[in-house]
């Protein structure tokens, strides 16, 4: 399937290595805001076509889905974009900036009976499956209780300081404790508490999620834009416990045993990037007719935008294109 990429930045070119890997995929376009950026990001990566604008690119009969790689607060635009020139759509997680925007995008997509995803690497990538397995198995007993963080020093990333360009750790990098949460306690949400601290600019920099969940487990997140953390997703059970280390994307599961030994330790199958799971499972998808993949439901991204949202909404950040 011939791949069209839409915004020349940071990950773009981590999908282009990734497409030149694969055989079920051909990395196919680029398109940049400049004809310059797109030439040159062709050049260094192999890309086939370069166009210099979003619509140029889309009217390109030949490329047969789009990845968007731009900032979350351009994922709605470029969803539009996409829809007019009726192109499937794998987009760069957080899906949209918010849920009224992601509403709109999967409903309008579903309307259109066209194809969108959000690319939320660690709902396809067989560590999901592993764990699912272990937690299945009732190895660690009945789970209680699941821990994740990301934080890293990235604060110098523009990006993720600009309000407009809807930055901040949550959607940038609090998303994925979040989703590991959900893969394993499921979507039966009764409270959740969370505080954040901010950046100068007025969003979140560094924050923690309390979840309590209807059958009495519970969890936390936190994430953030300052400390450098283990980056693990730990799920506590009556009979022993399971790290997932690289909670945005697992490398290694060590399950240990009530009295705190290490059971057994597994590495997940070796990878291209990772990225090439979502990317099969858009291919499937689309191959088969679907709007969405079973992965990562639209009503499972919408959900987690609202979570999301509402986080947002305790801290009070806000993004300018939101206020009334
Ligand atoms: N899955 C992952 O592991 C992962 C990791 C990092 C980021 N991401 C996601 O990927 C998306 C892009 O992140 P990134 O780190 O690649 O960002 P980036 O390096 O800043 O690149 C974003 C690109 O978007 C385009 N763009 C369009 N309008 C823009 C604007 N007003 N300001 C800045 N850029 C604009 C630019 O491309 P042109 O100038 O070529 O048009 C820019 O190069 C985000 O949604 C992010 O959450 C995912």
């Amino acid at each position: 399937m011939k791949i069209g990429i839409m915004g020349a930045g940071a990950i773009a070119m981590k999908m282009a290595k990734t497409l030149n890997l694969m055989e079920e995929a051909q990395c196919y376009a680029v398109a940049s805001r400049s004809l310059e950026k797109a030439e040159k990001f062709a050049a260094d990566n192999g890309v086939l076509k370069a166009y210099g604008s979003y619509e140029d690119m889309l009217k390109d009969q030949q490329v047969e889905l789009v990845y968007i790689a731009t900032p979350h607060s351009h994922h709605y635009d470029c969803a539009k974009l996409c829809l007019a020139y009726r192109k499937p759509v794998l987009c760069e997680k957080a899906f949209m900036a918010n849920a009224a925007q992601t509403r709109e995008i999967l409903d309008a997509f579903e309307k259109a009976d066209l194809f969108i995803t959000e690319a939320i690497w660690t709902r396809y990538l067989p560590s999901r499956r592993m764990i699912d397995e272990v937690v299945a198995s009732g190895e660690l007993g009945e789970i209680t209780f699941v821990t994740a963080n990301l934080g890293a020093d990235v604060q110098w990333k523009d990006r993720l300081q600009k309000p407009e360009l809807a930055g901040g750790a949550l959607l940038d990098v609090g998303i994925y404790p979040l989703n590991f949460i959900s893969m394993v306690l499921g979507t039966e949400v009764e409270e959740i508490t969370s505080s954040c601290t901010k950046t100068a600019s007025g969003v979140d920099e560094q924050n923690a999620v309390i979840l309590k969940f209807k059958n009495g487990a519970m969890a936390i997140a936190h994430s953030g834009m300052l400390s450098v953390t283990e980056q693990y997703g730990i799920v506590y059970g009556t009979k022993g416990y399971l790290i997932a280390e690289g909670v945005n994307n697992v490398q290694k599961l060590k399950v240990y045993d009530k009295a705190r030994q290490l059971k057994w330790e597994r590495d997940v199958p070796e990878q291209l990037t990772g990225f090439e799971d979502e990317v099969r499972a858009s291919i499937k998808a689309i191959e088969e007719g679907k709007k969405e993949c079973e992965e990562m439901p639209h009503k499972e991204t919408l959900r987690m935008m609202e979570m999301m949202d509402g986080l947002r909404r305790d801290w009070g950040v806000k993004f300018p294109f939101e206020e009334q």
